[in-house]
């Protein structure tokens, strides 16, 4: 359950979102609808460096991964073979009182108890309540598909149904024969790929967390039976690495190890490496060894040869694999939250410490609160802010506008000619720009501009010539 003070944190995050232009309820003049969000000017940045990261690091800096960008929708057969129409289901539970509806398995473990699970079937434990409105009125679970289901052409009966994808790893696993033979890979090799998925989430809660749209970055890494183990582990540590590269501290990341009992029949291990956002630990990304089933189901169902040939064993096989499969949203929202900075700063009047803001209390004298998003510099929305020290010098607003167009042309920047500088500087903090360069009149005679650094609010005066080699490296 969540205490106040983490709700709190919760809603403050999430009103600097909104106020800032990172995440907006969709359709919000409508009166919203739930489950789904919108990412404004901000939002989007931050997505964008998210997924350019993680391609960049995942696919264009290795040699043995190559992408893929399916469609959303796919033969119907597909969700057969992977089982997602059998069993894609969460069991949902009815309070017949207020008509409200509930993930049982949530609402168990909410009241501190578990959900009963017998085979295919599901059970309340005694003493459930609804949380909604108390009543012990509720309905036993029943089985839920979460797949989005719609129509393909013009007629609208069973022989044209489709499924918005629920994950974009069937694409791959569909399009594997394709891209090996296209390709030149050989086992061990990956494919990636990004996109939306969709699930009609029974409660979509925790802001962005839990959505009925979202968006995955997955990876299939396909490799020979027998080494499932060693390429499992591997990955974890890699992706562990991956969140350290974004900003997430190893403190607040932790590896859930599934017990053997608990994994699919097909799987041999699976990971999620979970973080501690204000609501609790919850999982960022699964990392699983799944065998073999997805291609063998794959051919089976399609009646295609999905077998891998090693030229250099003469052996034939159907590859296993290990999935890392990640939530661009959640990981959009564990960056925020781990941004989100309250704190008091020395204005120029005293010398002293940066302390920590108290909640509900004033700055001591001399001091001046500030709200900082320390974002790392590889996925910050903005990169650097410019500004000209004063808007009504054409010569400094010559000089600034180059500046501005030399870096604006590689990053995305932000260009702030209003207020005094100290109220420019905190207009940056509070979206995380890890870099704010002042054009001065001194520029104007040496070429030079102070670049001031976020998080230690140091400056110094940086040729502007060195500008781009000196900020690159840090946003790669
Ligand atoms: N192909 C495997 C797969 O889809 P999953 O654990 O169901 O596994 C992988 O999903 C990741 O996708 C999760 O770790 C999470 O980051 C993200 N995800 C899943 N459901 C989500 C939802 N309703 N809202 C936001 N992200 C979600």
């Amino acid at each position: 359950m969540k205490t106040t003070k983490e709700q709190q944190k919760l809603e403050l995050i999430a009103s600097l979102c909104k106020r800032r232009g990172f995440i907006f309820q969709s359709s919000e003049i409508y009166g919203g609808i739930n489950g789904f969000w919108d990412y404004g000017p901000l939002g989007t940045e931050l997505k964008r460096n998210i997924r350019d990261s993680w391609w960049r690091d995942t696919v264009m800096r290795r040699t043995d991964i190559v992408g893929l960008d399916a469609s959303i929708i796919m033969h119907p057969r597909i969700w057969e073979a992977s089982g997602h129409i059998g069993g894609f289901a969460d069991p949902m539970v009815d309070c017949r009182a207020c008509r409200k509806r509930f993930k049982a398995d949530n609402l168990c473990e909410e009241q501190g108890k578990e959900l009963i699970i017998d085979g295919k079937n599901f059970k309340l434990p005694e003493g459930i309540i609804c949380p909604a409105c108390e009543s012990k009125e509720l309905t036993e679970p029943r089985a839920f598909n979460l797949m989005f289901k719609t129509f393909v052409g013009p007629v609208e009966d069973e022989s044209s149904v489709a499924y918005l994808r629920p994950e974009t790893a069937q694409g791959i696993f569909a399009q594997f024969a394709n891209v090996l033979a296209t390709s030149r890979q050989k086992v061990p090799f990956g494919i990636a790929q990004i996109g939306k998925a969709f699930r009609n989430e029974i409660n979509p809660r925790n802001y962005t967390f839990r959505s009925r749209e979202f968006e995955q970055m997955e990876l299939e890494f396909f490799i020979k039976p027998g080494s499932d183990k060693e390429w499992h582990s591997y990955w974890v540590e890699e992706r562990l690495k991956w969140y350290n590269s974004v900003g997430l501290p190893a403190e607040k990341l932790h590896k859930d190890i599934h017990p053997k009992e608990k994994l699919a029949h097909y799987a041999s291990a699976c990971t999620d490496i979970a973080y501690d956002f204000p609501f609790g630990r919850q999982e960022l990304e699964g990392i699983a060894a799944r065998g073999n089933f997805d291609l063998t189901q794959h051919q089976q169902h399609s009646g295609k040869p999905l077998e891998y040939f090693d030229q250099e064993t003469n052996e034939r096989f159907i590859p296993h694999v290990v999935e890392p499969s990640a939530g661009v949203d959640r990981i959009a929202l564990a960056l925020i939250c781990n941004a989100y900075c309250e704190e008091w700063v020395p204005t120029a009047k005293v010398q002293g410490p940066v302390l920590e803001a108290e909640e509900g209390k004033q700055p001591p004298d001399g001091y001046e609160a500030r709200t900082v998003m320390r974002f790392h510099p590889r996925i910050a929305p903005v990169r650097a802010g410019v500004f000209p020290l004063l808007k009504n010098k054409p010569e400094l607003m010559n000089k600034a506008k180059d500046v501005f167009g030399m870096l604006n042309e590689r990053w995305n920047c932000f260009w702030d000619q209003t207020g005094a500088i100290g109220r420019r500087y905190r207009r940056q903090d509070e979206i995380g720009t890890p870099y704010c360069i002042t054009i001065d009149f001194d520029t104007l005679e040496d070429n030079t501009v102070t670049l001031r650094e976020r998080d230690s609010m140091q400056q110094e005066r940086v040729p502007v010539d060195e500008l781009v080699a000196r900020l690159d490296p840090q946003f790669r």
